[in-house]
């Protein structure tokens, strides 16, 4: 059974008298009429009181505002009982309404705010707030409790729907009977099988009552809203400050490829992160995008990406003001965020549209510590997993639209060319129910992440064998005067003194402790906490961490991951060295030296280590001796980790490069004294 929700409606207004009335009224209507949400009307004197109350207590959903609210001059409120209580004491404005939304939209933007104004001033008090996030205005002589009782409730209960999910829901409760997609017919192909019925049990009905078809008209489509769907997705471009939002199915990689495809035509400049996710550099192939890579930092101590340099970034930009979109990744893997507001205005200066990959980052709307987000930074679009920090099924993403001349019909179609036509929809459903999450108890749970974050950096370091990074350890020194701040729900730890290599810790975290850490460098693990993350989870990782410390294991010599090779060039587009035909080049000659015949080739695949999923090679780009050496040396080293686009043929791993003919076909010209290694 679900816990009852409990939702608090704080009541801001300095007239003692007023408030006890208000709260009054209010909780009487609370409770004798239908409460499913559990409102609880609480009040504040003062503005600072009320905004003290907003950040402690992540069950408020609703705050009602005095239009103006006054304060008693303490001086002259003695002096004026001094002389006896004849005369009403002076009042000193202490905030105003508008100042006071603001600050409570600062700090919770979710939140629902209705203003208590006088009859008189409505048209006044209404036109100042015109551009604020207010949903409401009551009288502020109102005695109808039972009547703002209701408003506030149905207020709450709109916040609180799931369209998607709802409709869903009953339609699977209705049991209609299927005669459409898919095959197994709401479970009924498995249910009672001798030999499948398992998986039937070990998932669960409903798993398969809700896996339907395109063919229920009923849900909509994602093709094509124009029912739940649309109506889900306006809620979450409500809840994440963007102007349009679209629920994507197959993860923040098939998002990326989309919004290039929608803004980048052939042959169109655009400036990336070269250390960006792979699909951004998919999307350079499929758009046919004519990249100017910026180098990102790399903190070559622990094997970390960092962010690109704020100045190469602004340089890139002036550099190359025919540049259609820039984008790069915020916050990291490792939870590294750019002060994004300088660049995003820089590009916006020169027309260069801005798309942030926010896949670790949907979370961060959801509470001060964490914001501003690239939406709230003036990003044109954004991209995020839900299923990595939020509480959606894996592949499910949100791709947030604030770009004014946003080109809907071409997001369309490109939207469309990567959707496939039988989406999951309980994967649509974990978008909508994560959106009700974030905005009704959002803050509540990252507050509780946060603190477990904290502790369980101190935890750690207690240890004395593991060391929590923190951001001067982490960043590197290219961008240390970049503003950059530390997600610190991403916690990376040093495990250098602790006499394990990373892979014979990962080995015992999950064999002795069941343990499984989100990934790891040659000499630190990184851990994730989400709204997920509980105390007793952080207390076992702890006790494994503290017993594996105590049984003080010798120094183990710590093999370096190689640092990743810097950039050559590129030869010709992306795109056109993809879609060469290309031939097979072993990395190693048949004395198993890296081979010679590579330098100065032509690679057609992009070379990507997976995980991190940062290419060292992209299509078109020129293979020198370090990248040749680079690969091999990976490839001895981190046994486990894949690395795509290489190829076997049998036991030799090779790539696939531009043939000579090919190369003079598409003119490349390949600058052949860059190939040597780098002295
Ligand atoms: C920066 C970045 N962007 C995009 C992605 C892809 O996200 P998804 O797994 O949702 O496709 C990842 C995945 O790890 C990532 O790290």
């Amino acid at each position: 059974m679900s816990a009852k929700p409990v939702s608090k409606v704080l009541v801001i207004n300095d007239e003692a008298l007023i408030l006890r009335e208000l709260l009054k009224g209010l909780n009487a209507a609370a409770r004798t009429l239908d409460n499913p949400f559990g409102l609880v009307f609480i009040g504040a004197l003062t503005a600072r009181d009320g905004l003290q109350q907003i950040e402690r207590d992540g069950d408020i959903q609703c705050v009602i505002v005095d239009d103006k609210l006054y304060s008693v001059q303490e001086t002259a409120r003695r002096a004026a009982t001094r002389n006896g209580p004849v005369k009403e004491a002076p009042r000193t404005l202490q905030m105003t309404a508008i100042k006071l939304v603001q600050k409570i939209t600062a700090l919770r933007p979710e939140l629902d705010i209705y203003i208590l104004i006088e009859k008189e001033k409505e048209d006044q008090v209404v036109d100042n707030l015109f551009a604020e996030a207010v949903d409401g205005y009551f009288y502020r002589e109102e005695r109808d409790y039972r009547g703002m009782y209701r408003i506030l409730n149905a207020q709450i209960a709109e916040r609180a729907r799931t369209p998607f999910y709802d409709a869903l829901k009953s339609y699977v409760l209705a049991a209609k009977d299927a005669w459409h997609t898919p095959g197994h017919s709401s479970g009924d192909s498995l249910r009672g099988s001798p030999w499948v019925g398992e998986f039937h049990e070990f998932m669960g009905e409903h798993v398969f009552d809700a896996d339907l078809s395109v063919s229920v008209k009923q849900l909509d489509s994602l093709m094509e809203p124009t029912g739940v769907i649309a109506e889900a997705q306006q809620m979450a471009a409500k809840a994440f400050g963007a102007r349009r939002t679209f629920f994507a199915t197959n993860g923040t990689s098939t998002a990326n490829k989309v919004i290039l495809q929608t803004e980048i035509a052939p042959g169109e400049k655009l400036l990336l992160d070269r250390n960006c996710h792979k699909s951004v550099h998919h999307g350079v192939v499929l758009s046919g995008a004519r990249p100017i890579y910026l180098d990102s930092s790399v903190n070559t101590q622990y094997g970390v990406f960092g962010p690109v340099p704020k100045k190469t970034i602004l340089r890139a930009i002036e550099q190359h003001p025919d540049a259609q979109l820039l984008v790069l990744t915020s916050c990291t893997y490792d939870g590294l965020c750019y002060d994004l507001k300088p660049i995003i205005d820089a590009a916006h200066a020169r027309n260069i549209k801005v798309l942030i990959d926010e896949a670790w980052f949907s979370h961060a709307r959801f509470h001060p510590d964490l914001r501003p987000t690239a939406l709230e930074c003036g990003a044109d679009y954004v991209t995020q997993s839900a299923h990595k920090t939020l509480s959606a099924f894996s592949q499910a993403a949100f791709i947030h639209v604030n770009d004014p001349g946003f080109k809907e019909h071409l997001f369309r179609e490109n939207f469309n060319m990567h959707t496939s036509t039988s989406p999951m929809y309980s994967m649509i459903a974990s978008l909508d129910v994560s959106r009700k999450q974030a905005v009704m108890e959002g803050y509540k749970l990252l507050e509780r992440t946060l603190m477990l974050a904290a502790e369980l950096r101190k935890q750690i370091n207690s240890t004395e064998a593991f060391r929590v990074l923190d951001l001067p350890d982490l960043l590197p020194p290219q961008v240390a005067g970049d503003g950059i701040r530390l997600d610190p729900t991403k916690i990376t730890v040093d495990i250098s003194a602790c006499g394990m290599t990373v892979d014979e810790l990962q080995q015992e975290l999950y064999t002795r402790f069941n343990i499984t850490i989100e990934k790891s460098t040659f000499n630190t693990i990184t851990l994730l906490l989400t709204v997920g993350t509980t105390r007793s989870k952080c207390s076992r990782l702890y006790d494994a961490l503290m017993r594996i410390a105590r049984e003080k294991r010798a120094p183990r010599r710590l093999y370096r991951t190689p640092d990743l090779p810097a950039f050559t060039e590129l030869a010709c587009l992306p795109r056109d060295a993809y879609y060469a035909s290309g031939e097979l080049l072993p990395l190693l000659d048949d004395d198993d030296r890296p081979n010679a015949a590579l330098l100065g080739r032509i690679c057609a695949d992009q070379i990507v280590p997976y995980p991190p999923g940062i290419p060292v090679l992209v299509p078109g780009q020129v293979i020198n001796e370090n990248i040749v050496d680079y690969l091999i040396r990976y490839l001895r080293v981190q046994s486990k980790v894949e690395l795509h686009g290489v190829v076997y043929q049998g036991y030799f791993p090779s790539i696939r490069v531009l043939m000579p003919s090919e190369e003079q076909r598409l003119g490349a010209v390949v600058a052949r004294a860059a190939v040597r290694k780098a002295a």
